[in-house]
């Protein structure tokens, strides 16, 4: 692994929800790095994320497309990454069902473009890394309270986006074996916290709940996510991407299994008390609507890896998380606003009504 202080690193997806938190992370912790985040600023991208650490002398942004073969050789070029941390990605399973092959572009050939290049750069030398980030819903669903996801699970996918994630995966660990390409993966569960696009189930239903709109529980609501605090997440990919062992893959949960229906009902109940409503007032709102075709039952990791090895354990609490959360929403709701105006209504106007 390259421990150059001035290593340059490429964050692919940094202006998404996830990538904003690992690309200011990166960027006011490793003064001496320099950060360039390259992102097609599709409708999950938002430059606003990051608008605190844009002028940093570190930072670059860089706007292209991962699908776009040449685009993606001519910057390795440019500016010769020494590193990689590999977050773009179409993430969204419903609209994975309406549209499998953006998919497939770019969580697929995008990864793809990125190792051809990163292999031509880097050659044969092991003092580059190349860190994919990954999802558990990879390994398909669990039975109810039983077993954990590791390292070892073989993977299942459900949904066309699990199936595109896996692809990239076993691409990944392709290299690896084949080219002897410096390669480490991480999966993990579900991430929530500021910033995340509001197509998901808790920026969704924070947003409907402020807006007084109903709640559309998928199924009966017994679905089972393993939540994690998105700042979480950033610090565990510091972590793997300094102390990582090359070839290795690590599993990130939460050690935090929520059923979807409980979760929803905690929710409403600490937003009747953020905006002063009645008690069950938000609880009211929930509807239940058509199941996801293909819904995963349960989804739960088994994080000790990275906890024995390289000593990472969620730091924040589901109901700090929750509530900072909630807060930042409350507090940003230009933002909301803004990312729920234009294509946004038409999406849900397509999934919802
Ligand atoms: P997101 O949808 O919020 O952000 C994705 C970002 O990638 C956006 O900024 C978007 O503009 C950019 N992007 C999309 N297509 C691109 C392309 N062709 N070229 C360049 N940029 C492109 O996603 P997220 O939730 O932040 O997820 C980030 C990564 O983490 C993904 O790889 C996802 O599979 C993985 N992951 C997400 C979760 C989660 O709960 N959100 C959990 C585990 C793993
Ligand atoms: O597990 C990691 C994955 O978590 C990531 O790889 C994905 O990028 C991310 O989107 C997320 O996938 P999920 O499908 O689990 O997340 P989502 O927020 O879409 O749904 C969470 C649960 O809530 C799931 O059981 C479906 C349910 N749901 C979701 C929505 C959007 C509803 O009941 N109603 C909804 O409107």
């Amino acid at each position: 692994m390259n421990t150059r202080a001035n290593q340059r690193i490429l964050i692919t997806g940094g202006a998404g929800f996830i990538g904003s938190h690992v690309v200011r992370r990166f960027v006011l912790k490793y003064p001496n790095y320099k950060v360039y985040n390259l992102d097609a600023l599709t409708y999950a991208g938002n430059l606003e994320n990051l608008k605190d650490i844009e002028k940093e002398p570190n930072y670059t942004f860089i706007k292209g497309d991962i699908v776009d073969t040449s685009f993606v050789f001519e910057i390795f070029e440019k500016y010769q990454f020494d590193s990689v941390i590999h977050l773009a990605a179409e993430s969204h399973v419903d609209r994975s069902i309406e549209d499998p092959l953006a998919f497939v572009k770019t969580n697929v050939i995008g990864t793809l473009n990125l190792l051809q290049a990163a292999k031509k750069l880097w050659g044969n030398t092991v003092n580059n890394r190349f860190y994919h980030i990954s999802t558990d819903e990879v390994y398909g669903s669990l039975i109810e309270n039983k077993s954990l996801f590791t390292e070892e699970t073989a993977y299942d996918p459900s949904s066309p986006y699990a199936a595109s994630k896996a692809s990239s995966d076993h691409f990944v660990r392709s290299y690896g074996k084949t080219y002897d390409f410096p390669y480490v993966i991480t999966n993990c569960s579900n991430n929530y916290g500021p910033n995340h696009f509001p197509e998901k189930l808790i920026p969704l239903f924070i947003n409907n709940i402020i807006n007084k709109e109903t709640l559309p529980v998928y199924g009966d609501g017994n679905y089972t996510r393993d939540w994690l605090f998105v700042e979480d997440h950033a610090i565990a990919i510091d972590l793997v991407f300094h102390k990582g062992k090359n070839h290795e893959t690590y599993n990130i949960g939460g050690f935090n299994e929520w059923k979807n229906i409980d979760l929803i009902k905690t929710l409403c109940r600490l937003m009747d008390q953020k905006l002063y409503r009645e008690d069950g007032e938000s609880e009211r709102l929930i509807t239940y609507v058509k199941d996801r075709p293909g819904h995963d039952l349960r989804y739960a990791i088994d994080a000790n890896k990275i906890n024995k090895e390289l000593g990472w354990k969620p730091s924040v609490t589901f109901e700090e998380g929750l509530s900072k959360t909630v807060d930042w929403y409350l507090d940003n709701k230009d933002w909301l606003d803004n990312v729920t105006s234009g294509s946004y209504k038409e999406y849900y106007q397509k999934q919802y009504l």
